[in-house]
């Protein structure tokens, strides 16, 4: 069934709802095939099959990028939480208690989605 891993009934959610868990199950299906592509280079006896193992698992991360540049996009939190955690070289830890004190970058952050509609 396509609506399978809804937690609501399909009518009783909008479109942005449906768009976000598109976007959002899409995603974990690229990372699981990451990982499985991952774990059979690992374990492939020929290497031939092990290249293109890898090469399977690197198109399959370039997937779930371009739907995390989606989701930050069209979910106002993961573009806030984007900006604070990544592209950066410090300890994880220490920009959570950097962002703690320093308080929301710029408007505050909502949970909806489609608010960042085009930026
Ligand atoms: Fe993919």
């Amino acid at each position: 069934m396509a609506n399978d891993t809804l937690h609501e009934e399909p009518q009783a959610l909008s479109g942005d709802t449906r768009d976000l868990h598109r976007a959002l199950t899409s995603l974990r299906e690229e990372l699981e095939a990451i990982d499985a592509y991952r774990q059979r280079a690992d374990a492939a006896s020929d290497p031939q099959l092990r290249a293109v193992m890898l090469h399977n698992r690197d198109e399959e991360i370039e997937h779930a990028s371009m739907l995390m540049e989606w989701l930050r996009r069209h979910c106002s939190h993961f573009d806030v939480m984007m900006k604070t955690y990544l592209f950066t070289a410090a300890p994880i830890v220490e920009v959570e208690k950097g962002a703690a004190t320093a308080g929301p970058p710029g408007p505050v952050p909502t949970l909806g989605i489609g608010s960042m509609k085009g930026n």
